[in-house]
């Protein structure tokens, strides 16, 4: 980021009137790098700032649940208007801020002003001020965050009275169905958050096949209860993406899950990775997600992607439609046809990473 050079008297005078200030004030370059931080937010911080300036901001300060909202280059409007908050934690330490952002000039950088902060963990009261105007999608992840806690309470001690039963009580069905609920509401929730979360996706270069392996894995005893076969087709050499790792996983997660549900009986879950290139010298990379279940049927495939759209009775219908908001939002797609064998097959495009002479960036 270009600065602004001013005398070195100058600046020390700024840096002083900045350090005065009871608000803290964190500065941003494009790459989301901490260019400046002042006294306030660093002592609130308990960091040392000549030891964190120049770091990426994401390994200062770790969120917990929400993303920082920060928004893109370019972006006007209400972005980058309002009062935010958020948790996580900062040289070995929970805390919760009130924030606000700024762009910082035409920069692409940002300023971030932090209004409030307190220590997660301490029992002060936080925060009432409620004059502010939350978006929807806010008050969704809020609500959903609120919901959880207790229902874990609930769902503890309805486990709690059902080991009490005898074996053949049948009270215990009746409290079993209840965990059942419960499982479906926490499920809701789950995808709720993802979907209503401001997402502020932090892509970084990312071989999708090593995402894919750590899903897979993380899959692997699911697939053995099921009888589903997993086989994977990655390519030898394959370009790296632009992607957030998290969401990346959490598509593959999605569609690993779906292709599971597809197949109560058993079956085959092919995963591949391949490299295409368009007629517009574009390339990009694919990864195929096929079962052999029954494949989509004809009268819901239009509305597969839609939010809420589902035909389990367990399902919530958002897995898909968060999927092909993340890959969107990464300058990608996400298609879904049925093979020739009658399977589903999903296909996950990300435009690839190479080199400027169309060389493959990475072996
Ligand atoms: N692999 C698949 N095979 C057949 N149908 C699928 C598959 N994946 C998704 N679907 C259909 O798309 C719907 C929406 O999927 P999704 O958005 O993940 O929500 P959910 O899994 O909660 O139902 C599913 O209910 C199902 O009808
Ligand atoms: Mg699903």
């Amino acid at each position: 980021m270009p600065r602004v050079e001013a005398p070195a008297e100058e600046r020390e005078l700024l840096r002083n009137i900045l350090d005065a200030l009871d608000t803290g004030l964190l500065a941003l370059d494009e790459d989301r790098r901490i260019v400046a931080i002042n006294d306030t937010l660093a002592k609130g911080w308990g960091v040392d700032r000549a030891e964190i300036e120049g770091q990426p901001l994401s390994d200062v300060f770790k969120p917990e649940v929400e993303r920082w909202y920060l928004p893109e280059r370019g972006v006007r409007g209400e972005s980058g208007r309002g009062t935010r908050e958020i948790r996580g934690s900062v040289a070995d330490r929970e805390v919760l801020m009130r924030y606000s952002v700024r762009p910082l000039g035409d920069t692409g950088g940002v300023i971030v002003r932090v209004e409030d902060l307190v220590d997660a963990d301490s029992d002060e009261e936080v925060f009432r001020n409620t004059e502010r105007l939350i978006s929807l999608g806010e008050l969704s992840a809020r609500v959903a965050h609120e919901i959880r806690n207790p229902l874990t309470g609930v769902r503890t001690t309805v486990q709690f009275v059902a080991s009490k039963l005898r074996a053949g009580d049948s009270r215990k069905d009746d409290l079993n169905d209840v965990l059942k609920e419960l499982d479906r509401i926490e499920q809701i929730i789950t995808d709720l958050l993802l979907f209503a979360r401001p997402q502020a996706a932090r892509p970084v270069p990312t071989d999708v096949r090593e995402v894919l392996d750590k899903v897979l894995d993380n899959m692997a005893s699911r697939c053995r209860e099921a009888s589903v076969e997993v086989a994977r087709d990655f390519d030898e050499t394959l370009p790296n993406v632009m992607i957030d790792p998290d969401m990346a996983q959490q598509v593959f997660l999605n569609l690993g899950i779906n292709a599971l549900q597809a197949m109560p009986e058993g079956g085959l879950l092919k995963v591949g990775t391949s490299l295409r290139r368009t007629r517009y010298k574009k390339a990009y990379v694919d990864v195929v997600v096929a079962d052999s279940g029954p494949g989509i049927p004809e009268e819901v495939k239009e509305k597969i992607f839609d939010p809420f759209f589902t035909t389990r009775s367990m399902g919530t219908g958002l897995g898909l439609s968060i999927s092909l908001q993340i890959a969107r939002e990464h300058g990608g797609n996400l298609t879904a046809r049925n093979s020739a064998q009658g399977g589903a097959v999903f296909k996950f495009s990300l435009p690839a990473l190479l080199s400027p002479d169309g060389e493959e960036a990475k072996e």
